[in-house]
Parts: structure tokens; sequence; C-alpha cells
């Protein structure tokens, strides 16, 4: 199939805001070509968190659209990030993860980059060059970064839309659920390989509470959670790009370090910190493939908050490699990080239980939507549910705001939007 015929194809079977999705779309190698070129090489994607590299001279390597790139904080503590390619004849740059470095030596012929990209030195350069090489034009290429609440997002795009406007009214969000006060990553992220469309774990972060009931039915059971129905009471929102998310409520317990109310006020508007007092917790997609979460589990009794956020990377139609880092409030007491820390892996580490139901859904999914098949029959899925419903009024965040979790609206915005990208 031509990517003209692919694109065709799509428009005549897919209708988010009818709730009709082709089962192609997870599994069609066209179409998998098309979202990398139109989608991961034009939006903003994320690559980290400032709080990984603290320190001057400090890098991580990340891919953005499958390319590696060095992210390294400079002498002068601003963050820069470059294609790890050396400029002479190609080689991967750097091949450590991460590290303290200010300068990187290519391992092909040692070509010497500064951590601001210069060309600073070229083995017997006067001699083999004449005098003649002109470093200046061979500086690393440099990656476009953008950075909200710690977060550090990457685009190829030359042009792209502002990072303010592509977040746009889920700053409101993000502030709550990775932004209510000075956070910071621990260790590196976690990484592990699922053998599933990169949007099935976006697409579940974006809308589906409902699965909550069946898929983790096993913690109800178990009594973790009070009911099987505990996951649909509070709201549904999605804002403009296809962002959005599900806010549990109500809470009648601060799970979150008492001594750090003031600083959640003083980073939060009231409203926000109303909500977070009152939050059971916060799942989300940040469009395309950034989902974060915010929940809370009785660990030894206690109730105490985990937050983590997580990267579905697409490495194929059929497989994605899933970053997990969990996050934690910096000037909370080691007790509580340690708490925290046990809640998360827990539940949504890599060895987490509800992770280990979900990908388990995932992987059978994306098989069940491999091959020509589900082309040939036009196998479409139902994203019907919640559409009788008029949104509510008396939220106090922005976006479109639905009084019940157990809705599909926000995979209709963020399908309608895939759909716009792909058209683009
Ligand atoms: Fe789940």
């Amino acid at each position: 199939m031509t990517r003209e015929e692919a694109l065709r194809y799509l428009n005549e079977t897919m209708v988010p805001e009818e709730g009709v999705i082709p089962a192609y779309i997870l599994s069609d190698p066209t179409i998998y070509k098309l979202e990398h070129e139109k989608i991961f090489m034009k939006t903003w994607v994320l690559l980290g968190h400032e709080s990984e590299i603290p320190n001057k001279n400090d890098y991580m390597l990340r891919d953005l659209a499958g390319y590696s790139v060095i992210i390294s904080r400079g002498q002068d503590e601003e963050i820069r990030a470059f294609y790890n390619m050396c400029t002479h004849r190609g080689m991967k740059l750097c091949r450590a993860d991460h590290g303290n470095k200010a300068n990187f030596t290519c391992p092909y012929h040692g070509f010497n980059f500064k951590n601001t990209g210069e060309l600073i030195g070229v083995p017997l350069q006067n001699d083999i060059y004449g005098g003649k090489l002109d470093t200046s034009k061979m500086s690393l290429n440099k990656v476009t970064l953008g950075t909200y609440r710690g977060l550090i997002f990457g685009t190829w795009n030359d042009n792209p839309q502002p990072l303010d406007d592509f977040l746009s009214d889920f700053k409101w969000y993000l502030d709550i659920g990775l932004g209510r006060t000075e956070m910071e990553v621990v260790g590196p992220p976690q990484k592990f390989i699922v053998h599933s469309n990169w949007k099935i774990g976006s697409d579940n972060f974006v809308s589906d509470s409902y699965h909550t009931m069946v898929t983790h039915g096993s913690i109800a059971q178990l009594g973790m959670v009070p009911s099987a129905t505990y996951s649909k009471k509070g709201y549904q929102v999605h804002t403009d790009n296809g962002h959005g998310c599900l806010i549990g409520m109500p809470n009648p317990d601060f799970p979150f370090p008492e001594e750090l109310k003031d600083e959640y006020k003083a980073h939060l508007t009231p409203e926000q910190y109303d909500l977070i007092s009152n939050m059971k917790n916060l799942i989300g997609t940040l469009f395309p493939n950034l989902s974060i979460l915010v929940s809370h589990t009785k660990v030894k009794g206690q109730l105490v908050s985990n937050t983590t956020m997580r990267l579905w990377k697409p490495v194929g139609p059929d497989k994605m490699e899933v970053m997990t880092w969990f996050m934690v409030e910096k000037n909370a007491s080691e007790d509580w990080k340690y708490r925290s820390r046990e809640a998360y892996i827990l539940t949504f580490s890599p060895s987490g239980i509800f992770e280990q139901d979900d990908t388990e859904v995932f992987t059978d999914i994306t098989a069940a939507a491999s091959g020509v098949m589900p082309f040939a029959k036009q196998l479409t899925y139902n994203y019907t549910m919640g559409m009788h419903r008029e949104p509510v009024t008396d939220f106090p965040g922005p976006g479109v705001a639905y009084g019940d979790k157990f809705s599909e609206a926000n995979s209709r915005n963020y399908y309608r939007y895939w759909l716009n990208l792909m058209n683009s």
C-alpha cells in the first residue's frame, strides 16, 4: 500500500468523533511509517527530567523519534541537546547511557566536541588539513529543546509550535501531576520491551478507567481498593492537541507529605490545591506518548501517594519500549520518599501488579490487530462510551470536563488529533 492509499483508506475507515477506530492502525507498517514522519518528527516529545542531570557536565542519552541524542548540562548550567553523531564521518559520538563529561571524543577518528557542541580538537589537524579545516562549520547538530516544570522536551521540527502552545491547557494538570512542588527523579528510568503498539498505552492512560474494575479486579479482591467500581467517580477532562486525563475524587485522606502543604500552595493556584487535596488519583496522557500517574496506595496500613511518568516509545508497529521514571517530592522526608517508592514498586513499576495486568492486555490486543486480516475484514473498535453526556460546568480546571470517569471522550479527542496530524 502506498502512503497515499494508506491515508485515503484511513480517512474512509476512521471516524473518531463517532467512536469508530480501525484495528489495523495498531499494526500496519505503512501507518507506522506515517506516524514517524508526521507525528514523531514534528511534535514535541519528552526526553527526560532536569533532575536526571543535576550537575554541571552531567549528560544522558535519549532518543528522539528513534534518533540518539545527547542531553547535556553545560558548565554554564544550560541544558542543550545534540544529535549523537560525529560531524566528520557520522559515528555515534557517545555510547554510555549517562555520565559526567565536559567534552565528547569520537571513537572513530578522535574528533573532540565540547558539551556546548563546538568541535575543539582534531588529531594532527594542522598537518593533515594544512590549517584549512573550518571547524566552526562542524559543530554538532543541535536539537530544539523546551522545558516545562522540569520536563525536557525535544523536537526535530525546525519551525515547531511553541511548547507552551502545544501543552496548552494541559499545563494545569501537569502542574498538579509533576509540578506541585519541586520534584526529582529517583535513579535512571527503568526500561522494558512490550510486544504492543505504542498507542495502546497512550490510549489506556488518556481515558480508560473502565478497565480497572476487570483487568485490575484482583486488587479489589485483595482489599487494596474499596470496591471494583472505585475508579468510576471523578472527572474525565481533555484539552486541545489530544491531551487528556482522569481525576479520581473524592479522597478524605491527604496522602502527600504533610510538611509540604505550604510548598504545594506556593506552586499551585488555590483551585489546583483544592483539587489535589481531594484527589484520589490522576492519570493522563500528553500527546503523543507521555503518560503521567499519581496514585495512592496503602503501604503498611498507611496511605501514601506515588508519582510516575512513562514514555510509550515506538520501536516497531507491534513493539514498544516503555520507559518509566519514579518521581518524588524533593523536599519530603527520607522516610516518606522510601514509602512512596515502595508504593510505586508495588503498583506501577515494571514488576507492579497494575503494570503486569495492563501489559498482558496490550500484548493480546496488538496480536489480534496484526497481519492482513484486520485490514481485509475492516475490523473496528467501539469508542462510543459517554457520547450521551454533556460536559460539566462546575469543574475548576480548563478543557472539556465530564463528571464521570467512565467515558471514551478523551480517546475520541486523542484520535481526532492523531488523525489531523496524519493528514497534515
Ligand atoms: Fe490498567
